[in-house]
């Protein structure tokens, strides 16, 4: 019997509990470890899981030759450091997204990647839900023609208020782009992904609804107290919470998306909709099982998720039959799976976003804000 692949997971937070709870669910591989900043929390985490280890010290975890692969979950400022260690560890790794904090990070960690002979991955997950890889399989197929124009976005509603904090709008623990970064590039990749082109240009208009915000606080002295009596002080704010972007593919395709995470109401409303010759695609996570498909001289169509009536392709990314919803954890799951079987056997063909791809649209997420600065077309 082939022996179980043991990976860990760097972090503790929404990301790091959900990659663990996926990785329970592989086959073939064993989620063997956990990194917290406590080891008392590390330690809980690894009894609760069944963990066989657990650290407070990424190094020792990276010294472990047991472990084949890590996962990194941390914060974007970590992103950096830790997929350089990683992978100069001679582990394999799957960074949460973006890549790094800049397309100079990116570039670097992407030629240490290549060097390494290791698989590298970035968690763009979307890309593996079923009825985007249908509309992906169709696509290349021609069966709706060519594709002429593309738009969407990705819209939230977790910052919306003056209260809502979270280090993602430190600049020093998430980068200069806010929006952009964190769900902005998701809707790149995913429609990259299905087109099979990349975006080589953009014009953007980012915005912030909040130039301050109340950063909760420990301390007393230029603190405020909330209406439900936490203490917080008032922090200046220079990351985008929403933002306008028109794109041209290397094709010479046209595209537009939004992005805001002050919408109410939109809870993580990834949405596209994909014009073609003859028909055209639409999709939205919020209601992911469904693929419309937009006919001009026949009746429009609502494809639901099921394996006997998706590609083969598709269908492999569908675990239940038709009727039984799969969702977010689910789209993550098939992102490993495709990750592990490449990790099993470096031959195999997979379609998850490498390193290649997390750098590519780093140097997007750069282009953005330097053509909303520039009020101008920017290249990739
Ligand atoms: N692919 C996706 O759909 C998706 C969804 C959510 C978050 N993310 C990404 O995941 C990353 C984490 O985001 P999150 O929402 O889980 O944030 P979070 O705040 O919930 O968790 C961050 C975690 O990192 C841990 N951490 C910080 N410093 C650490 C250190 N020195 N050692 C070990 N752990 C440390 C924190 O304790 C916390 O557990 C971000 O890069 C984000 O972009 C991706």
């Amino acid at each position: 019997m082939k022996k179980l692949i043991r990976a860990a997971v760097i972090g503790t937070g929404f990301s790091a509990m959900a990659h663990l709870e996926t990785l329970k669910r592989l086959p073939g591989v064993e989620a063997a470890g956990i990194v917290s900043r406590s080891i008392e929390k590390a330690e809980q985490i690894a009894a609760e899981y069944r963990l066989a280890f657990a650290y407070d010290d990424i190094d020792e975890l990276l010294a472990n030759p047991e472990i084949e692969a890590v996962h990194n979950c941390t914060p974007n400022v970590m992103h950096y450091e830790l997929n350089k260690k990683i992978l100069l560890s001679g582990k394999h790794v799957l960074s949460e997204k973006p890549l790094a904090l800049n397309s100079e990070q990116s570039a670097e960690l992407l030629e240490i990647a290549k060097d390494s002979g290791l698989v590298h991955g970035v968690c763009f997950n979307y890309r593996h839900y079923p009825m985007v890889e249908e509309a992906r399989v169709r696509i290349a197929a021609g069966e709706l023609g060519r594709p002429h124009l593309i738009s969407g976005g990705y819209l939230q509603d977790w910052c919306l208020y003056e209260s809502d904090y979270n280090w993602r709008m430190d600049p020093t623990l998430n980068g200069e782009s806010r929006a952009i970064a964190d769900i902005g590039s998701h809707w790149c990749d995913t429609v990259q992904h299905i087109i099979g082109k990349r975006i080589v240009r953009v014009i953007a208009d980012l915005s912030i609804l909040h130039t301050e915000r109340q950063k909760p606080s420990e301390e007393a002295g230029s603190t405020f107290t909330n209406e439900s009596g936490g203490q917080y002080e008032m922090v200046h704010i220079q990351s985008e919470d929403a933002g306008n972007v028109l794109v041209q593919f290397e094709d010479g395709t046209k595209g537009m998306f939004n992005v805001s995470q002050v919408t109410a109401g939109k809870k993580n409303h990834l949405h596209f909709t994909i014009s073609l010759s003859d028909g055209s695609f639409e999709w939205d996570q919020e209601e992911p099982n469904r693929l419309w498909i937009g006919r001009r001289d026949e009746a429009n169509q609502i494809l639901m998720k099921d394996p006997a009536l998706l590609s083969e392709k598709a269908g492999a990314y569908a675990h239940f039959p038709g009727g039984h919803q799969e969702g977010w954890p689910d789209c993550l799951k098939n992102l490993m799976i495709s990750f592990y079987k490449k990790v099993e056997n470096p031959e195999q063909s997979s379609y998850f976003a490498t390193f290649n791809d997390g750098h590519y649209n780093m140097k997007i997420v750069d282009a953005i804000i330097k053509s909303s600065a520039q009020e101008k077309w920017v290249y990739v």
